[in-house]
């Protein structure tokens, strides 16, 4: 039977190993970690649920950062309730990340506009689409995305970062001798730590 992993009895290096997966989800696109599912709650209090790319963690602040259009629905969701939560179980890794926090949207300050002069081309055609993100089609083909070198300037004002904030964060490592389950919540003076029944 293979060792247990270092962090099974440890709640700092469950911590550690917790943002080592997310920061490595930034970098490494095959990674379960650079597609988190992004939950958000809509007007109607109901809750959605969506892929996004993970492209910044912020350790020492807790951070997480994706980026979208701001016509989106999860733009408008999260501007509306101020609150998102991201979720990524890696089966290889056998290892399941929540986090739950407060999330913001930048649109025309000086942050977004650095995000989105350091961002590639390709990544930023996608924000010139026209009609916008969610407008229903006569047929699947009926929008038109702006030429690469357009998408230079074409899709900035749709362009936006969004900021989470982690207030609360779970790790779960699954293990059939016994699974292993964290939380650790922000307070003033950093991170309250505990383990929870799985
Ligand atoms: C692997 C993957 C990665 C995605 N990454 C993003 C992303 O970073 N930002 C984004 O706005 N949408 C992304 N999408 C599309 C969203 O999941 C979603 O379909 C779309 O943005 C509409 O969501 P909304 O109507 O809830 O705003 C991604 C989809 C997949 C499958």
């Amino acid at each position: 039977m293979s060792e247990h992993p270092r962090f099974y009895d440890d709640l700092a290096a469950c911590h550690a190993e917790l943002w080592q997966r997310l920061e490595q989800g930034v970098s490494d696109r095959h990674s379960a970690f650079h597609t988190p599912a992004l939950a958000t709650v809509d007007p109607h209090g109901r809750p959605q649920v969506r892929a996004v790319v993970l492209r910044d963690v912020d350790r020492s602040a807790g951070t997480l950062r994706f980026h979208c259009d701001r016509r989106s629905e999860k733009a408008s969701e999260i501007a509306g309730m101020r609150c998102a939560a991201l979720q990524v179980y890696d089966p290889a890794a056998k290892i399941q990340v929540r986090v739950d926090g407060t999330a913001e949207v930048h649109t025309d300050g000086w942050f977004a506009e650095t995000v989105w002069t350091q961002s590639q081309p390709m990544s930023r055609a996608v924000y010139g689409i026209s009609p916008g993100p969610g407008t229903a089609l006569a047929h699947g083909g009926d929008y038109t995305l702006p030429d690469k070198d357009d998408a230079i300037l074409d899709g900035r004002e749709n362009f936006c970062v969004v900021v989470i904030r982690a207030e609360r964060l779970e790790f779960l490592y699954l293990d059939s001798r016994g699974h292993r389950r964290a939380l650790w919540l922000r307070s003033q003076a950093g991170w309250v730590e505990t383990w929870l029944a799985p």
